[in-house]
């Protein structure tokens, strides 16, 4: 009776754990082989940059900055979800900023994706270039019956909120489409900011470009990069 109770609680500690250390990443790449040393300039620069991040990025969710100089210099950045609250931003940056260097505690780059935000930091200038290293998909294990007119849409869908997104500062959109009956379409796209409309168009279309490898014929799906992002869904997922 008590051992149980004992497994109970054990369970619920586990539980509020879980919930205040946040959500677990979806993916993450140590991307740059490159080690920098312990207390070295170059981790200076890099702790310097991330609490820049924690602190810029939270009000409009985007973040964007460099510090130190020469071989020491750090470049990074931090975008949360178009629809995500400035708490729910502020809170998955800090998480990610501190994960991503357990992960990858000596790379002088590296990438890390959360449902909420990314965070992604590197010892060269990548800012304004499409991204076209870091990248993975998800995809809902569901199959739809009719994937040839299934995938039409959804690659339409996903074009006109590429579209919509490349025409205004934020790079971010998601809209919904009517399917066949009661069913419908959800959609979100979205670019880092340090993107052109142009760049963000093109980095957006690559990734459309990618649904018959990502998610033929899937209930949902995403292609998360470094520099943009989609997902469809035949739930509503968005905030608004
Ligand atoms: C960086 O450090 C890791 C872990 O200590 C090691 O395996 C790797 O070879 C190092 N990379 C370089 C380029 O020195
Ligand atoms: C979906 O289709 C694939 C390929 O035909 C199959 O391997 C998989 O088991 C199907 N998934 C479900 C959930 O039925």
């Amino acid at each position: 009776m008590s051992s149980a109770r004992f497994v109970l609680l054990s369970l619920c500690s586990a539980l509020l754990l879980q919930a205040a250390l946040g959500a677990d990443p979806l993916f993450h790449f140590c991307s740059d082989p490159e080690n920098f040393t312990a207390n070295s300039p170059y981790e200076y620069n890099l702790n310097k940059l991330t609490s820049f991040l924690n602190t810029k990025t939270p009000p409009s969710g985007f973040g964007l900055g460099s510090v130190g100089q020469y071989q020491d210099q750090v470049y990074g950045l931090a975008l949360c979800r178009g629809d995500a609250s400035p708490s729910v931003c502020k809170a998955c940056v800090a998480n990610a900023g501190a994960e991503i260097r357990s992960r990858c505690p000596r790379n002088k780059g590296a990438i890390i994706w959360y449902d909420d935000c990314m965070f992604k930091y590197l010892d060269t200038n990548f800012f304004g270039q499409i991204d076209k290293t870091n990248k993975f998909y998800m995809w809902n294990l569901n199959n739809v019956t009719n994937p040839a007119l299934f995938n039409g849409r959804v690659r339409a869908l996903l074009t006109r909120l590429a579209k919509a997104a490349s025409s205004i500062p934020r790079l971010f959109a998601a809209g919904e489409k009517g399917v066949e009956g009661k069913t419908k379409l959800y959609g979100m796209v979205q670019c880092t900011r340090d993107l052109s409309a142009a760049e963000c168009k093109a980095c957006l279309e690559g990734a459309i470009g990618e649904l018959p490898s990502c998610c033929d014929g899937k209930e949902g799906g995403r292609v998360v990069g470094g520099s943009c992002n989609f997902r469809y869904e035949i739930y509503p997922f968005v905030n608004v």
